[in-house]
């Protein structure tokens, strides 16, 4: 099996690159390290690199941007691939604001090169993207809520499992970035649907685990236990703290998107995050990193929530677990929590 993944330095990415590379295949890994450019220092993305160089056993690194039409074309004609795992963006719906020439290409633009090079050069290869939660707007927020002491939480029982992937996509908040993952989300499924290419499209909620270069503007449980850690500041935008994100550990999100290669079905689009069994609030996750031995998290409350914030966001992952009996989440919010806890100890050095 030969993979090609795509953000190999990011979290899912590399989490990507240590799964196939386990399973014996052959791993090919294409990152810039522009991580660094969106976040700064805090989000170079190196260490992870020079982790999986060492770690893995058949990886290679290509340096490569892929917004660099010419060079991804030419990578997919020359190396022969079964899978590609599309997994690199830029990933912060606020940042995107401030970038959005580079957002837009790196997202939609970069999209497409992978797609097009793919139906030219491998069209029998599955093709995967990361899409997002965030292709919902604000729409999430249309749901009633009621208030409970940690948490916001759906009013209406029907509600209780989480967001289908029937919600509605258009006439809703994006941020400039849930604009260009659309435009992604969208393109993939027409290279599925249209040109009849086993692409599918997993839409995360919090994808997190302990890889990742968690920074204020990506990376949810992440930063904020790095924050409980390392004595920092944690900024809480609005909503009292109890809004809601289901987490879900990058493990699970690769041992569906290996499902999916092993039985794909074009165009398809599936809701991923942690479920309601791993859902929790701003608040509960301090209290419980706190709980955990991680430390207690210092917070300065913003009284103005981020703008298309989701007040309460639950993937409803009925359809992943229908179409692919056997696969659910295995890793529990606590045992994320110990691992990013443990991650972090070692790349940091607490206060
Ligand atoms: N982490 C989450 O909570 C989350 C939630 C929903 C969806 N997603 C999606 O999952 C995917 C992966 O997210 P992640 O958390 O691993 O992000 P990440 O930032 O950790 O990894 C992305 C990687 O892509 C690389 N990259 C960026 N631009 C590039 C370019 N032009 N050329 C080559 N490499 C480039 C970066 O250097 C980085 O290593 C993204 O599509 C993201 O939108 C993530």
């Amino acid at each position: 099996m030969r993979v090609l993944v795509t953000g190999s330095n990011g979290l899912i990415g590399s989490e990507a690159v240590i799964y196939f590379d386990k399973l014996g295949a052959d791993v090919l890994g294409v990152d810039n390290n522009m991580r660094a450019t969106f976040f700064g220092a805090d989000g170079d993305t190196r260490w992870n690199q020079r982790r999986l160089e060492t770690s893995t056993r058949r990886f290679r690194h290509v340096e490569l941007d892929i917004r660099d039409r010419g060079a991804v074309l030419e990578l997919l004609a020359t190396e022969p691939v079964d899978l590609i795992v599309h997994c690199a963006a830029q990933p912060s719906h606020d940042l995107a604001a401030k970038m959005p020439f580079e957002d837009f290409d790196v997202n939609a633009v970069g999209t497409l090169n992978l797609l097009e090079g793919t139906r030219r050069h491998r069209p029998d290869a599955v093709f995967v993207l990361t899409s997002t939660n965030k292709v919902y707007g604000d729409s999430p927020n249309e749901l009633p809520l009621t208030e409970l002491p940690t948490r916001w939480e759906y009013t209406r029982p029907e509600d209780f499992d989480g967001i289908p992937e029937t919600c509605r996509i258009d006439r809703t908040l994006h941020s400039l970035f849930g604009a260009s993952k659309v435009a992604a989300d969208v393109l993939a499924q027409e290279y599925g649907r249209y040109f009849q290419m086993k692409v599918g499209i997993f839409r995360g909620g919090c994808l997190t685990g302990p890889p990742h270069s968690g920074v204020e503007l990506h990376g949810f449980l992440s930063y904020l236990v790095k924050c409980a850690m390392t004595g920092t500041t944690y900024r809480i935008y609005g909503y009292k703290g109890k809004q809601v994100r289901d987490n879900i550990h990058s493990l699970d999100v690769l041992r569906a998107i290996h499902r999916f290669y092993e039985a794909p079905r074009p165009g398809e689009v599936y809701n991923i995050g942690g479920g309601r069994g791993n859902s929790c609030s701003i608040l509960e996750a301090a209290q419980r990193v706190e709980e955990l031995g991680g430390g207690r998290l210092k917070t300065e409350y913003v009284d103005t929530p981020r703008r298309g914030d989701h007040i309460c966001y639950i993937s409803n992952l009925s359809k992943l677990r229908e179409h692919y009996p056997g696969w659910d989440i295995s890793v529990s919010l606590d045992a994320i929590l110990r691992e990013i806890i443990e991650g972090w100890s070692r790349r940091t050095r607490p206060v």
